[in-house]
């Protein structure tokens, strides 16, 4: 029989992974190079498919993350691009609902009614200032690889996020970065063949920020699972 309090691991563990948020507002306090290469030394941990280790992560921070930063706001502001299809339209009905609740939470933690399309491209904007981070993230994949290895991606990110969460450093994962590939490709160089995955912010939360108190709700464990064979 496990008994989880018999496993202080378990509660650290456990707590890390539930205290983690979307952080979209940071302090300015510098994150050192040293402390990202002890998460991604940490985060390369993580399980891939046959061990194939499918990620490529840059990371930026003074003059080279603000010409990232520039250079995507442009990019955003010239409306050049197509918007991201990152997801199919329509959501299945379930996922549709879930995804309406927490554009009603972010937008009105902001203040920003839904019918102002404007002050919500500015909102999106933020995205590519990463979100005043002092570091900012882009994990680029082989274009080759399938969605086997994207699944591997998801793995390692979330183990970046929980590594980063654990030393009291915060993280917003951000696919809005996908968008932009060419721009991207241009600034950092990247290997052809390669494409954009995600970006993400890193630093210490602005407590402060009512952005940061959006609480987002999970579905209960009934709802997605079904447990067969069980007495
Ligand atoms: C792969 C991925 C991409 C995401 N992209 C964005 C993004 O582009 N911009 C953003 O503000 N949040 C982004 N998010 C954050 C989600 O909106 C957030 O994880 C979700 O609403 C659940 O909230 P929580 O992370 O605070 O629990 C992304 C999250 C994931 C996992």
């Amino acid at each position: 029989m496990i008994d989880r309090l018999a496993h202080p691991d378990a509660l650290v563990v456990d707590a890390t992974i539930r205290s983690r948020r979307a952080i979209r507002r940071f302090t300015h306090d510098p994150v050192p190079r040293r402390v990202v290469e002890e998460i991604l030394d940490v985060a390369r941990s993580a399980p891939s498919n046959s061990n194939t280790q499918p990620w490529r992560v840059y990371v930026l921070t003074g003059e080279r993350k603000a010409a990232m930063s520039e250079a995507l706001r442009r990019a955003h502001a010239d409306d050049g691009h197509p918007p991201l299809r990152h997801m199919p339209d329509p959501l299945p009905h379930d996922m549709r609902s879930r995804q309406e609740a927490f554009g009603m939470r972010y937008y009105g933690a902001l203040g920003v009614p839904k019918s102002d399309l404007q002050e919500r491209a500015r909102v999106t904007a933020r995205n590519f200032d990463f979100f005043g981070a002092p570091v900012g993230l882009i994990f680029a994949i082989d274009s080759r690889l399938t969605k086997y290895s994207w699944l591997d991606y998801g793995m390692f990110i979330q183990t970046v996020m929980l590594a980063a969460r654990a030393v009291g450093l915060a993280t917003c994962a951000q696919v809005s970065f996908a968008r932009f590939q060419d721009v991207i490709a241009d600034q950092l160089d990247l290997p052809s063949g390669h494409e954009v995955v995600c970006g993400m912010s890193l630093g210490f939360s602005d407590e402060a920020s009512p952005v940061n108190r959006i609480d987002m709700t999970r579905e209960p464990v009934r709802n997605f699972s079904t447990f067969l064979g069980f007495d």
